[in-house]
């Protein structure tokens, strides 16, 4: 797979100034407003590409180490990039009890990563989490806000020709 430094080079390629500025505009070029711009940013690009924080910091006069206390404080913003989808595995006792292990290991397979990388292709992102909240329905895991229940790891192509 390709390194995540390749991909970021790739997007940082394809990132262009004018659109950074655009989202900014969108939202009144108000320093205030920092937190909507960088969610701006992370729907655009999927994570927050290093250059587009850079030209966030110039253009609305922020220290870039203000911009990373706010990036990193939220786990709804990557500063990696990430895929269209995050798969988010549950480690938590109930489902590891039932076998998430075996899913995870069924995911790399398929998707050859590891946990935390994402796909050569920018679709799937593979994390862990803990507890989701589904121990009932344990092992479960997530694909963006989607619970999949007692996932067993034949079930993983099929749950991932849905989004493929
Ligand atoms: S431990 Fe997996 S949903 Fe609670």
């Amino acid at each position: 797979m390709q390194s995540n430094s390749n991909q970021e080079q790739q997007i940082k390629k394809d990132l262009k100034k004018e659109e950074v500025l655009e989202l900014i505009d969108q939202n009144d070029s108000n320093k205030d407003n920092l937190i909507p711009i960088l969610h701006a940013i992370q729907d655009k690009y999927n994570y927050l590409p290093k250059n587009a924080l850079e030209i966030v910091s110039k253009y609305l006069e922020i220290p870039m180490a203000n911009i990373y206390g706010v990036a990193t404080f939220y786990t709804r913003f990557s500063l990696k990039p990430k895929g269209k989808y995050t798969i988010s595995v549950c480690m938590g006792t109930a489902c590891y009890v039932k076998g998430a292990q075996n899913i995870v290991d069924k995911l790399c397979k398929e998707l050859n990563v590891k946990v935390g990388e994402t796909t050569d292709d920018m679709i799937f992102t593979l994390e862990t989490a803990r507890c989701i909240g589904s121990c009932g329905l344990a092992p479960a895991l997530m694909i963006d806000d989607k619970v999949y229940a007692k996932v067993h790891p034949n079930d993983i192509i099929r749950i991932l020709s849905e989004y493929r």
